[in-house]
């Protein structure tokens, strides 16, 4: 059975084919970040029409690079995400469905994030604890097996991601500026700045990274002040890198001794995070699981694995789903859905 995956939920255009016998057989993605970075951020109007313009050539060039002219079935990701941008994906997916005749699976955008680690060599067992960092999201979640998910713990404010962007603009370094952020912090000293670990002591197993954004910022203020912003980007860099990972891993072993878990996940782009990948690993007595950089930012394998795991649940083409808001603890087993 191959599987057709379609992401449009924020800046990238994600296809990819999922074979269930044979894994991942090709894919394609474009970002859209040339377009977005004037701005400082997505801007969803422009967003949604670079969707229309790219969605239907990554098809071609799929399927072409598979060697076939149509999928046995589609997954699209209908939330959460931009309503707009969803819509696109969604429009086609319900067309090809029609045309097809094939089955359509409506996939929740971080259910994706949580099962791309499935397209690894060594996929992990269920039960296991998810980290879930993303532009949007910050997430403890229980995963006991396919769409049985209690949420553990999430962020009271601004998601980690997002903090790792913010700082990187107060930086001057661009968008978007996590991974930009994090290579600069390479040549710093994560030791110069005693920046807060957020709520690390705190009862719960939620996080807040606005305290940290503000300490941020006024350090870059004063260095600005100074006029020395510019020898102490590195070392404010690498500082708010060293306290944002800290901050997620004394939450996540935390959430992992108390679920007796043996197995950590890692997802989402900001997974893609060297420091946090190699120290969780150190510090956690279990296996950690990451998938590769490349599948932990927004991508269509993670949406065609997560419609391959949920077939039994599809559905066939009717009205377009886009969903802006979605609780992940909403979703079901792919047979009582
Ligand atoms: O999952 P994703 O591609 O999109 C959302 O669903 O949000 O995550 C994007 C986020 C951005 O905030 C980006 O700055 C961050 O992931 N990110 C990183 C790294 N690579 C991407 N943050 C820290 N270190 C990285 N290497
Ligand atoms: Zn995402």
């Amino acid at each position: 059975m191959r599987v057709l995956g379609i992401e449009t939920s924020c800046d990238e255009t994600g296809v990819a084919l999922f074979d269930t016998e044979q894994g991942l057989v090709a894919e394609a993605l474009h970002s859209q970040v040339d377009l977005h970075a004037a701005y400082g951020g997505v801007v969803p109007e422009i967003a949604s029409r670079d969707h229309i313009r790219c969605l239907l050539p990554l098809i071609r060039r799929v399927l072409e690079e598979a060697g076939i002219d149509r999928a046995d079935a589609i997954a699209y990701t209908a939330g959460p995400g931009l309503v707009g941008a969803l819509m696109v994906g969604g429009g086609l997916a319900n067309g090809l469905a029609l045309a097809w005749h094939c089955p359509l699976v409506k996939v929740h955008h971080m259910e994706g994030h949580l099962l791309a680690p499935m397209l690894e060599s060594e996929p992990p067992e269920y039960p296991y604890i998810a980290l879930l960092v993303s532009g949007g999201h910050t997430m403890l979640v229980s995963v006991r097996s396919l769409g049985d998910y209690t949420i553990l713990g999430s962020t009271l404010d601004d998601a980690v991601g997002e903090a790792f962007d913010k700082t990187a603009k107060l930086l001057g370094l661009g968008y978007p500026g996590g991974p930009i952020l994090a290579r600069l912090a390479e040549e710093g000293d994560d030791q110069s700045y005693a920046f807060p670990r957020p709520m690390i002591h705190k009862p719960g197993m939620d996080f807040s990274f606005s305290g940290l954004k503000t300490a941020v910022m006024l350090e870059v203020r004063k260095a600005a002040e100074n006029n020395g912003l510019e020898q102490v980007k590195a070392d404010i860099a690498a500082s708010f890198q060293r306290a944002a990972v800290d901050t997620l891993i004394a939450r996540t072993l935390k959430a992992a001794k108390a679920e007796g878990a043996t197995r950590i996940v890692i997802a989402g782009g900001v997974g893609a995070n060297k420091l946090l990948r190699r120290d969780l690993a150190l510090k956690f007595p279990g296996r950690v699981y990451y998938p590769r950089p490349e599948l932990c930012t927004d991508n269509g394998a993670m949406i065609a694995v997560a419609g391959a795991l949920r077939l039994a649940g599809a559905g066939e083409a009717g009205a377009i789903e886009a969903k802006a808001r979605w609780s992940l603890d909403t979703l079901r087993p792919p047979e009582a859905a």
